[in-house]
């Protein structure tokens, strides 16, 4: 567990700020890893998983705007990282089609701003990234080789964010993975629960496949990523892969909600502004290639997920949950 508050979101933000600064310039004997995006849906289980002898500090939108100098400054001052693993970014792919703008200022620009960062301190930069940069039509896993060719704002914009690691950052590694769900964010699983449970009809898309992965095993992951010089680019997912409508049918079961039923549908007949590749399996051979386990099967993975975290509590999560 790490020993420092995830970040600072009140009026006193800018003596904290200074105090952890201090503090990250005292300890420098664990290796330092600052977390971006760190009450995300992502980056709150890294935190919450970062190993005892690691240092993992979290910074998020309100310590400041990545896409900004100021930004950079306020949130990461003086600090002397080891590593940034960077997972904030603008998540919502229907919202980056309607204003592209932002999703390239928050994911992009950003990431530039960060990469520079990373130069400048001789820090290591792991950039999280999406299959959303394929088109999806390869008909087969995508592999680290694939030629990314995005079809959509968002997947243009996470993969202008790549370009800039590569470019920017003397050392760095790219990880893309899919379909995250997790604690403590808006994401598919829950809100298909939320749903379901409000009495909502339950649609589900049966043309648009992917590897659904639990932002838990994934943070587990990445510290091991952390400990290794590994870079370029790494796919990283749960085992397995299904249609949105077997993720809502897997779902709705684990939660105790076999008898809701799902009216299946086709992309086609899915009204949404976003056109989402429809094949973006990741294949994760550079994972076992380095000699590392395959994470479990997304079907495991989401029962613990929906027993853990989403029986107790379910009504107030969004329901605005088919972004990615
Ligand atoms: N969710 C998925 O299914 C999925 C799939 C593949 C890849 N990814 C990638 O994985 C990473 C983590 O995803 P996630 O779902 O955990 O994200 P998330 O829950 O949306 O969290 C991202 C965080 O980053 C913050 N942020 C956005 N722009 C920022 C900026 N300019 N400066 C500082 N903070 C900023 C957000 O603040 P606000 O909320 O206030 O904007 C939010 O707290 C992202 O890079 C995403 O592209 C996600």
């Amino acid at each position: 567990m790490n020993d420092e508050q995830p970040h600072a979101s009140s009026d006193d933000a800018g003596q904290t700020r200074q105090q952890e600064n201090e503090r990250m310039t005292e300890l420098r004997d664990d290796k330092l890893v600052i977390i971006t995006g760190s009450v995300g849906m992502l980056g709150s289980a890294l935190m919450e998983l970062a190993p005892a002898a690691v240092r993992a500090v979290g910074v998020d939108i309100a310590d400041g705007d990545l896409s900004t100098d100021a930004g950079i400054t306020s949130a990461l001052g003086p600090s002397e990282p080891d590593v940034v693993i960077h997972c904030a970014g603008y998540t919502d792919v229907d919202g980056a089609t309607s204003e592209p703008e932002l999703a390239q200022r928050h994911n992009a620009l950003a990431t530039e701003k960060v990469a520079g960062f990373c130069a400048e301190r001789g820090a290591r930069l792991i950039y999280i990234s999406t299959d959303y940069v394929f088109d999806g039509t390869r008909g087969s896993p995508y592999t680290e080789e694939d030629t990314p060719k995005p079809i959509n704002a968002y997947g243009r914009s996470k993969l202008a964010g790549e370009q800039a690691t590569q470019q920017i950052a003397a050392d760095c590694l790219i990880v893309r993975t899919q379909w995250l769900f997790g604690p403590g964010g808006r994401n598919f699983v829950a809100g298909i629960v939320d749903h379901a449970r409000q009495g909502g009809e339950v649609w589900g898309v049966v043309d648009e496949i992917g590897s659904p992965t639990y932002t838990r095993d994934m943070a587990t992951a990445l510290w091991q990523l952390v400990e290794r010089p590994v870079s370029g680019i790494v796919h990283l997912t749960n085992s397995g892969y299904c249609s949105r409508a077997e993720l809502a049918r897997g779902a709705l079961d684990a939660a105790g909600l076999a008898e809701v039923p799902i009216s299946e549908i086709s992309c086609a007949d899915w009204d949404s502004p976003t056109q989402r590749p429809a094949f973006s399996v990741l294949d994760n051979r550079r994972w076992r290639e380095l000699g590392l386990t395959p994470l479990r099967a997304w079907q495991e993975a989401m029962a613990e997920y929906v027993k853990l975290y989403l029986l107790e509590t379910c009504t107030d999560r969004l329901t605005e949950f088919q972004d990615m």
